[in-house]
Parts: structure tokens; sequence; C-alpha cells
């Protein structure tokens, strides 16, 4: 059976799933938040170690301005009205992506939660707040040439600069809402993970969708390049 390490998941569809209710997409991305407690909770009680969640890409900033506001101010009360979720279910919180162009109250709000919530051993929650795995690889090469350490191995070097450093690898990848691309998520990370696709739109996706997913997944071969 497949170790289940790290699962991540890119949650699409909030904004599909409000047009089909006759709702405005911010109430989609609303009802989105309610699905991403519910899975984050599952996984913790389920000794999922690594979760890691599409929540903002570096291209999400070409979307309506009103809607760029509204998912930064719906971010910040995220961290802050969430706070017992990580308490009570002992979940680490840490957030990947470039987050320099965030507001120094949110990047505040952001470090707040993960520092208060380093020493929590249950699910560590990574949420990838303006993020793009381009922009995360080449700010690693970035630090790497400033600090000139290119005699040692390439591909370590370049794995210990990235935002994920010291995480394992993605084992499964799950996209919801039906489109079937990567849009450029953790693409160093998951070279070896198993892909999977759901027609289900975010809101709507549930433990019960997961458990039918990781059930299949356990069943997949993975080869990481080898014969077996
Ligand atoms: C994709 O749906 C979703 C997003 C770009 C935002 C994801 C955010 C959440 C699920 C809520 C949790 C996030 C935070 C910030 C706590 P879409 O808008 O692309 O939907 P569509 O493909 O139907 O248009």
């Amino acid at each position: 059976m497949n170790a289940l390490v790290h699962l991540a998941i890119i949650m699409d569809g909030n904004g599909r799933w409000a047009k089909m209710q006759g709702k405005p997409r911010t109430y989609g991305h609303r009802r989105g938040v309610v699905a991403l407690r519910e899975i984050t909770i599952w996984c913790a009680k389920n000794h999922i170690a690594y979760l890691t969640l599409y929540a903002f890409s570096t291209e999400n900033w070409n979307r309506p301005q009103r809607e760029v506001d509204f998912l930064m101010r719906m971010l910040k009360r995220y961290l802050i009205q969430e706070r017992p979720t990580y308490l009570e279910n002992q979940i680490r919180f840490k957030a990947i992506g470039n987050l320099e162009r965030f507001s120094p109250a949110l990047r505040q709000t952001i470090l707040a939660l993960e520092r208060d919530t380093a020493h929590h051993r249950a699910l560590t929650q990574v949420l990838a707040l303006n993020y793009g795995a381009r922009d995360e690889i080449a700010r690693a090469c970035a630090q790497i040439i400033r600090h000139q350490r290119s005699s040692a191995d390439m591909q370590e070097l370049i794995g210990a600069h990235l935002d994920t450093a010291g995480m394992p690898d993605v084992d499964l990848l799950v996209r919801t809402g039906g489109e079937m691309r990567l849009s450029n998520f953790l693409l160093w990370q998951s070279s070896y993970a198993e892909l999977f696709f759901s027609p289900v739109l975010w809101p709507d996706f549930t433990p019960t969708h997961l458990q039918a997913i990781i059930h299949a997944f356990q069943q997949r071969q993975r080869k990481f390049g080898r014969l077996i």
C-alpha cells in the first residue's frame, strides 16, 4: 500500500459553484473556506503529515481588483478566526510563496499563526499564498547564486532553497473543479506525485470524496522511474 505523507490540493471551482447558485463569485470563496476547514480537520485526524493547499497564485493578482481585495480580506479573517481549529487539532500552520507582496498587517498575521502553532505535532497545513512554482524555483536559484555555493549537488541545493525545504515530496496531488492542469503548483515537488482530477467543485468537495481518491491512490503502482 502506498504511504500518503504529503497531500497537495488545487482547490478549484469556487466561482463556478457560486454562479450555479446565482450568487457572486465571492460567495463561492466563502463556501470554499468551509470545505477547506473540513478537509484540513479530516487530514489531521487521519494522520496525514502534510497538506499543501493552493489558496492564491502569483497569477491570481490578474483577477478583477474587487475579487483580489475580497480574497485578501478573507485570508486575513480566516487566519484570525480559524485559530481555534489549529489549536484544538494540534495543526501546525505554514505559508509558502512570496509574502513580500502582501500588506505588512497581513504578513504579520501569517507569521503570528506560524509562530503560535510551530510546536503542534499533528498535521502541517501549508497554504500556498502568492505562490507560483516558477517564481519559487527562480527565488531559490537567486539565493544560491548570491551565496555562490555551486560545488554542492545542484538538485539537493535547489530543494534546500525552495519554500518547502525540509518537507517531503508530494505523494498525491488532487485538483478539483474538472480542469486537468497543474497551474504552476509545486512543479518541483510533484515530480513523482500521483495525480487525480475530480469533477467536483471545491465547495462541494468532502472528506468522502477525498477518501475515495486516497483509496484509488493506494491501488496505484508507484515506480519512480524503476521497472518493478
Ligand atoms: C479557485 O476557484 C479558487 C481560488 C483562486 C481561491 C481559493 C480559495 C479558497 C478555496 C478559499 C480558501 C482560501 C483562503 C484565502 C483561506 P476559482 O475562483 O478559480 O473558481 P472557478 O474556476 O470556478 O472560477
